[in-house]
């Protein structure tokens, strides 16, 4: 007989069971070749007493070895090792550091692909020039108490399984209603298409609608994820110039007169990253253009929401009658980025088509929080925020530019932005963006090194500087670092 007492070791302050404990000794022992295939296992009652344990603790041990097949038992005979174990090599220890280190390296070949850059951390724990809203003013108690009573409704059982693709009916209701007030857009919900926030959008359109080798005009520069993602598709980006007036559309034109274009890429409202507006009158050249040409028109308007001076631009989306545009939209900035809601405004046929595709990558968005956003628009807690956040960033902006004028106006150039939550910064050509933002960052105060706007080296030394992210306070000391770090 085995020395069980002195294999099987009982730790009384593990958190794991004592039967556990036992059967993994036992699994041990078996892998370590000490106990054989086939080898006949005491009966409970003796290993029992043997390990000083209560009978059943020992019944359930077995009970566990036998569920996943170290033991079999033989009625009237005993319980024996099993025969068929699974095959164990055990690695010799000499050649264990030449074994593939599986946390490391996967054992198959994988493609790199290397148009996507690996994910910057995001050190939002840190202050910064941020390019995004101020999660501390997410109206976090009404999110909690709308997303509770949701939550609690026996209505709501439905969202713990498989709900419509296309989104929550009242979400694309809401939304539908809201687009159409704020934005004078023609829609009813079942031209919208809930997705986890816009990049998803873009993602799903340039899955459903491009074809490798399609063309898609951007702007010099663009924002960095919607060119990756068009390139990821095999898709071939066209670039023109960007000028104070936004994309250049008689650019534009001269191209469609050369070859087909597949798509026009925009941000209308604030181009990203220069922050400008597409001018009026270009508005309306893009769509004729379109119509004429037949390319669609991805409206990007992450940002709609956040315009300071007069009325914004009505979305291009506004004005279509043809169906040429195609409408994305986020409640990333007005809410925060972690509820992962965004939209595609789109005729019927091709919200059909996203719904067919979806169900091969999520299936469906969060039912739960689409329903909680939804009722937070129906009670006018979502408007309500807004014009509070509005008021706030308007003052930040103001701040933060006047801040800028006066400590860094020889250094830096930039115009005071219509809207959305950031600054689109020139910097003097003897900064190195990159090599203030690493000085910077080991001070703690992060700001873009800018490198993602920078297409083929022709922007230098330009950056977006959040200025939502940071109080009057945060922002003094902020340019202050800045200010200092610079001078030196
Ligand atoms: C121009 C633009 N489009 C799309 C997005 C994606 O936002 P989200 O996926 O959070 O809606 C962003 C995010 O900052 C953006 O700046």
């Amino acid at each position: 007989m085995l020395p069980w007492k002195s294999i099987i070791k009982i730790q009384k302050q593990s958190d794991l069971a004592v039967y556990l404990q036992i059967s993994n000794s036992i699994i041990k022992e078996i892998k370590r070749g000490a106990i054989k295939p086939g080898a006949k296992m005491p009966g409970t009652r003796i290993m029992a007493e043997l390990l000083v344990v209560h009978r059943k603790t020992m019944v359930n041990a077995y009970d566990e070895l036998l569920a996943q097949g170290w033991l079999s038992s033989q009625p009237s005979k005993g319980t024996f090792v099993s025969e068929h174990l699974p095959e164990i090599h055990p690695i010799k220890l000499s050649n264990a550091k030449k074994e593939i280190n599986k946390s490391d390296t996967a054992g198959f070949s994988i493609k790199i692909n290397s148009s996507i850059h690996t994910p910057y951390p995001t050190l939002r724990g840190i202050q910064g020039f941020h390019d995004g809203p101020d999660v501390r003013l997410v109206p976090v108690m009404e999110l909690n108490k709308a997303m509770r009573s949701v939550m609690n409704r026996k209505s709501s059982l439905i969202n713990f399984s498989y709900v419509d693709g296309e989104g929550k009916f009242q979400l694309r209701k809401v939304l539908s209603d809201y687009l159409n007030d704020t934005r004078g857009l023609q829609t009813t919900y079942e031209n919208i298409f809930i997705t986890r926030g816009s990049q998803m959008g873009i993602y799903m359109l340039t899955a459903v609608l491009l074809n490798k080798d399609d063309i898609v005009i951007v702007g010099e520069s663009n924002y960095f994820y919607a060119d990756i993602t068009f390139q990821n598709k095999g898709a071939k980006l066209q670039r023109v110039p960007v000028d104070e007036n936004g994309i250049d559309v008689h650019a534009i034109e001269a191209i469609c007169k050369r070859k087909k274009i597949r798509a026009v890429y925009v941000t209308p409202h604030h181009h990203y990253p220069t922050t400008v507006t597409l001018s009026a009158a270009r508005r309306m050249k893009l769509l004729s253009l379109a119509e004429q040409y037949g390319f669609i028109i991805l409206e990007d308007d992450y940002d709609y929401d956040f315009h300071y001076q007069s009325s914004p631009i009505l979305p291009l989306a506004s004005v279509d009658r043809k169906g040429m545009v195609v409408y994305v939209g986020t409640l990333s900035k007005n809410i925060a980025p972690s509820l992962r809601i965004g939209y595609v405004v789109a005729p019927k046929n091709l919200i059909l088509e996203l719904s067919k595709y979806r169900q091969l990558i999520d299936v469906q968005g969060d039912p739960f929080m689409e329903q909680t956003v939804a009722e937070l628009f129906l009670e006018g807690e979502i408007r309500r925020h807004m014009k509070k956040v509005l008021k706030e960033y308007h003052e930040r902006r103001d701040f933060m530019c006047r801040l800028m004028k006066d400590k860094l106006g020889d250094v830096i150039d930039f115009k005071i932005p219509d809207g959305g939550l950031s600054i689109w910064a020139k910097f003097d050509k003897k900064i190195s963006v990159p090599d203030l933002a690493a000085k910077l960052r080991a001070k703690d105060l992060i700001i873009s090194s800018g490198k993602i706007h920078d297409i083929d080296g022709k922007i230098l030394n330009s950056t977006r500087m959040g200025f939502a992210w940071m109080n009057k306070k945060e922002a003094e000391k902020a340019v202050k670092l800045l200010h200092d770090t610079i001078r030196k």
